[in-house]
């Protein structure tokens, strides 16, 4: 991958990884890029980092050496976020530059000794501080806690009003050759925006309180340029990204689409068979309806979905008195990533003394989720035509004041 110029006395370096599965939970099937930005004035500043992954960091000792950048030259390491797939490279270019400073919040600072054993000279910066690197290039910073984690801060170059904000304004999906915004195509906008939700409904989600907060705080800062973490740069229209993360973190307390996400999991096949009658009484309202069959599904899609739902349909029958165990598994993660306030119904098989439904009860009670629920419909063994047909009339019900809530809310 190739060095480019972000804008002037900017550069982007950029390395994707796709063999991996990110944070060791999360696939990515389209891989995922991981960019820093060198700034330059009379002084080089590089802001954020790779991962340590096998050589990665040698991909962008190999793009400074395209700049001519000798490793020597940089005075700054500006860690926005220590998250090593940010932070990881650290080691490795301590060894050839021992005596960088390292640029970080207190909380930055503090856990980067634990993370790479570094005694050396560290800048603490909190939000309104600046960092002048000379040629008229005064770098701003802003503490964005836990986006992602809670030492994050945000990097805004005064000069171009090109703002780094680590992992806010995000995405998976590896980078290309068109890795700017003004160099994309219709499709590739799709593209992006599919891996942007994903991404933020698995990383980002729990934390969209924190993600409103910082648009807010940012809000007084005229930014032309957005160069994320992760994903394309943002030049021509940053305000897309921003407004599509302030419509991701509302999804936390939706309503978020005119969708419903069903949920399925089935041992024998006979709680599945509610599943064709569910989607047509969603379909009947004209709601775009989603199914995963769990655990066959991966979480990270299955979570996406919900995020993006206002309506989520769980079916699941019980399993040694209790919820079928992938299903519980992965509505308590669920409640982690706080997608609050669906509309929701839920039906399954039990062969005698049922239990699903308790776990289910505890899960939402547990998690504060504030899900609520159309009367649910269980069965013994095989659903009879009558279970069939209230679930197919359940589904339209759900459709329905999925349609309310978020017309309500428009
Ligand atoms: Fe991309 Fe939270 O690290």
């Amino acid at each position: 991958m190739k060095t480019t110029v972000v804008t002037d006395g900017i550069f982007r370096l950029s390395a994707n990884v796709d063999d991996i599965l990110f944070e060791s939970i999360w696939p990515i099937p389209n891989g995922v890029s991981m960019n820093s930005y060198i700034v330059k004035g009379k002084k080089a500043a590089i802001v954020d980092g790779v991962c340590d992954w096998d050589g990665v960091p040698e991909t962008l000792y190999e793009q400074l050496e395209q700049m001519k950048i000798d490793i020597n030259d940089i005075d700054y390491v500006i860690m926005n976020h220590l998250e090593p797939d940010h932070s990881g490279w650290f080691r490795s270019f301590l060894e050839l530059k021992p005596d960088v400073t390292v640029v970080a919040s207190a909380k930055g600072a503090d856990l980067v000794k634990y993370f790479y054993e570094y005694e050396g000279p560290v800048q603490t910066v909190k939000t309104g501080d600046t960092l002048d690197l000379g040629d008229g290039r005064v770098l701003l910073f802003a503490e964005i806690p836990n986006v992602h984690w809670p030492e994050t801060i945000a990097t805004y170059d005064q000069k171009s009003k090109t703002l780094m904000p680590c992992d806010a304004f995000g995405s998976f999906g590896s980078v290309g050759e068109k890795m700017y915004d003004d160099q994309l195509e219709p499709s590739d906008f799709d593209f992006y925006e599919v891996e942007a939700e994903r991404y933020y409904a698995n990383i980002v989600g729990p934390f969209s309180v924190f993600v409103e907060r910082a648009i807010a705080a940012l809000a007084d800062i005229e930014i032309d340029i957005i160069a994320p973490g992760h994903g394309i740069v943002w030049r021509k229209d940053p305000g897309k990204i921003i407004n599509d993360y302030i419509r991701y973190a509302s999804y936390a307390k939706g309503p978020a689409k005119t969708d419903v996400t069903v949920l399925y999991s089935s041992m024998y096949g006979m709680s599945e068979m509610g599943v064709k009658p569910v989607v047509e009484g969603l379909e009947s309202e004209g709601v775009k309806v989603h199914t995963h069959k769990i655990p066959e599904t991966d979480w990270s899609y299955a979570l996406a979905s919900v995020w993006q739902s206002s309506g989520v349909v769980v079916c699941t029958p019980t399993y040694e008195y209790k919820m079928f165990p992938p299903m519980a598994a992965l509505l308590e993660e669920v409640g982690r990533k706080k997608a609050l306030n669906r509309k929701a119904f839920r039906f399954g098989s039990f062969g005698w003394s049922g239990g699903a439904q308790k776990e289910l009860d505890e899960i939402m009670e547990r998690n504060r989720l504030g899900w609520d629920f159309l009367e649910p419909v269980e069965f013994r063994g095989k659903p009879r035509q009558e279970h069939l047909d209230l679930i197919r009339q359940r589904g339209k019900e759900l459709a329905i004041e999925v349609k309310r809530w978020v017309n309500e809310t428009a």
